[in-house]
């Protein structure tokens, strides 16, 4: 989608939050784990390859674990920075694509539970690129003027679909939820997203998928001891094009708001293996001491990663007003896309 620069409004984040869920889960735990079904590993192997040593796995059995429920903590804490309460809340857009139920939509239990009556709420699926979109999204409503304040949500659990029997993925990913408020700013305001640039890539279904649980394949007793329920990925494949995409669209956002890399005061690329990052900071020649990282501390938690490293750098104070920021994320779709921003 190219960028059409237009409209009465600019919209703005106000408000960053995130939750994770209690249980860390080390990268020796998993070996320990993979140990017991004879399925060898080592923390220094994934540390090397990933950059990963530790990440969060929630309780599912728990409600407060669910993913509405880390969303919702999020939420909160968001909100809160923003000076919002859930009565000013138009819109909830929520980045997932491991909703709590098909139906209703995990937005509809973020709702329910925040008690947002005066939002219009829906799921936005787009993989670890579902932040992008979600933003994206709620940028057009604001600058149209139908919607004041958005709470943007990317959140995943992950675990509930990881296959403890592949050592090439159940390594990499956490639990987590991440939110973000957005609201209506003047049209010349000097704190605004700038621009949105997306765009997917059906054709590459097959490197990452769920085959079973949709409408097109029930969870039978059959297909569940073969955990087609269970993610399947070619992570070595997704690495090449991760790396080609993730520079392709910081470059296509940095010249279509003719701004130099130079001037770029933070890269927040999405946190799925550290390699891909020093990959994609090495190509654009941009210093590793200006990417934000949390992906050592929670692994890929898919849509949470952007919004979860975002908060943490909001909070310990590194974002500053004013600064000029690059969101960069690619996703199971395959799905790409980047976003430009004034803080
Ligand atoms: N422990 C030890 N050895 C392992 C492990 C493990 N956990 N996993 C794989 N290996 C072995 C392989 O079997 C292979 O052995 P071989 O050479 O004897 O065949 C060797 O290590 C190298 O395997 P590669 O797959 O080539 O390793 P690579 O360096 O590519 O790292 C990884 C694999 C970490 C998966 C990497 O490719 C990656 O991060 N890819 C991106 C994945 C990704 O981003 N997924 C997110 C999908 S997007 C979404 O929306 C959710």
């Amino acid at each position: 989608m190219r960028h059409v620069k237009s409209n009465s409004f600019a919209a703005r984040i106000t408000g960053t939050g995130s939750a994770f869920p209690k249980n860390r889960v080390t990268n020796d735990d998993i070996v320990k784990k993979l140990q017991a079904s004879g399925i060898e590993t080592s923390d220094r192997w994934i540390r090397e390859r990933t950059g990963i040593r530790e990440r969060r796995i929630a309780d599912i059995e728990n409600p407060a674990e669910h993913n509405s429920s880390l969303g919702l903590a999020a939420a909160k804490k968001a909100l809160d920075m923003a000076g919002k309460t859930e009565k000013d809340i138009d819109q909830i857009l929520y980045a997932t694509c491991t909703p709590d139920t098909l139906v209703p939509s995990t937005a509809c239990w973020l709702q329910h539970k925040i008690g947002a009556s005066q939002a219009w709420a829906m799921d936005i699926n787009a993989a670890c690129s579902g932040l992008i979109y979600a933003v994206a999204t709620a940028k057009q409503f604001i600058q149209t003027g139908q919607v004041k304040t958005s709470l943007v949500i990317g959140a995943d659990l992950l675990s509930p679909f990881t296959n403890w029997q592949d050592r090439g993925s159940c390594i990499l990913f956490g639990d987590a939820a991440g939110a973000l408020v957005i609201e209506r700013e003047a049209a010349d305001s000097k704190h605004q997203i700038l621009s949105c640039h997306m765009l997917s890539n059906g054709n590459l279904w097959e490197l990452f998928y769920i085959p079973a649980g949709g409408s097109s394949m029930e969870v039978t007793p059959g297909r569940y001891s073969k955990n087609l329920h269970k993610m399947r990925m070619y992570g070595k494949e997704i690495f090449k094009v991760a790396v080609r995409t993730l520079v392709d669209f910081a470059q296509q956002a940095l010249a279509e708001n003719k701004i130099d890399i130079r001037e770029l005061d933070w890269f927040v690329p999405h946190q799925a293996n550290l390699r891909i990052i020093e990959a994609v900071a090495d190509r654009l020649k941009f210093p590793m001491e200006k990417v934000l990282i949390n992906v050592d501390k929670y692994g890929n938690t898919s849509s949470a990663t952007i919004p979860s490293v975002l908060d943490e750098a909001v909070r310990d104070g590194r974002i500053k007003n004013g600064q000029t920021i690059l969101l960069d994320a690619f996703g199971a779709g395959l799905t790409y896309g980047a976003i430009l921003l004034r803080w």
